[in-house]
């Protein structure tokens, strides 16, 4: 597995007035999408592109294009939609599915609740966009869930991680091709299984609490 963490001061300029329990649901849902498009840059540095001819005003040349099958963009309702826009803006021509994880109250495993996917994801490049890799189960049961269908490769975008999390998903994904890009790596998750410092719960901030 690989791990990205972002070090830029506008990232951490970002974050830190996202976590400030202050910031308003709309300043947070804009800072949120700003921080994506940021962390996307990073996340999409492996894209596949073919080689196309171009021409400019003065000359043939060659350039690239995004290759086919097209990336698919995965967020993990509910909270995962807050950065929704914040990737497509980078990446307008990816396709987007979506998945709904809700833990099993007997089990205690995440289990897929809502699911709009392609049947075959062979050869996809794969972006899971889930905002807090707190216990790291959802996201885990995300990245299984893609590799099953077929996905060739995974990255998950996340704003805040805590390392239980990180450490989790990379015993879990063993060898296969997983990418990590974080905004920041917070130092622990709380008895609630809270990430601290964090920013509390973000769907909540996103949205309001229903
Ligand atoms: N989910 C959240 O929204 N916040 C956390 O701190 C942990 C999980």
């Amino acid at each position: 597995m690989r791990l990205h963490v972002a070090d830029h001061p506008l990232v951490t300029h970002k974050l830190s007035v996202l976590r400030d329990h202050e910031t308003s649901s709309p300043v947070f849902r804009q800072l949120t999408e700003e921080l994506v498009t940021l962390l996307a840059y990073e996340a999409t540095r492996n894209v596949q592109v073919s080689p196309v001819k171009i021409t400019t005003p003065v000359t043939e040349t060659m350039g690239v294009k995004i290759s086919e099958p097209r990336p698919l963009v995965v967020p993990i309702l509910r909270a995962g939609l807050g950065m929704l826009e914040g990737m497509t803006k980078l990446v307008p021509t990816a396709e987007v599915g979506f998945l709904g994880m809700v833990r099993n109250e007997e089990t205690l495993e995440p289990q897929t609740y809502a699911e709009r996917l392609p049947d075959d994801l062979s050869d996809r490049q794969c972006f899971v966009l889930d905002p807090m890799l707190a216990t790291g189960g959802s996201l885990g049961a995300a990245i299984d869930f893609l590799f099953a269908r077929g996905a060739q490769d995974v990255t998950a975008i996340c704003i805040l991680a805590a390392p239980e999390g990180v450490e989790k998903i990379k015993a879990q994904v063993g060898d296969r091709d997983v990418t990590l890009v974080l905004g920041a790596l917070d130092e622990r998750l709380n008895e609630k299984g809270y990430i601290v410092p964090g920013l509390g719960d973000a769907g909540d901030r996103l949205y309001g609490t229903v």
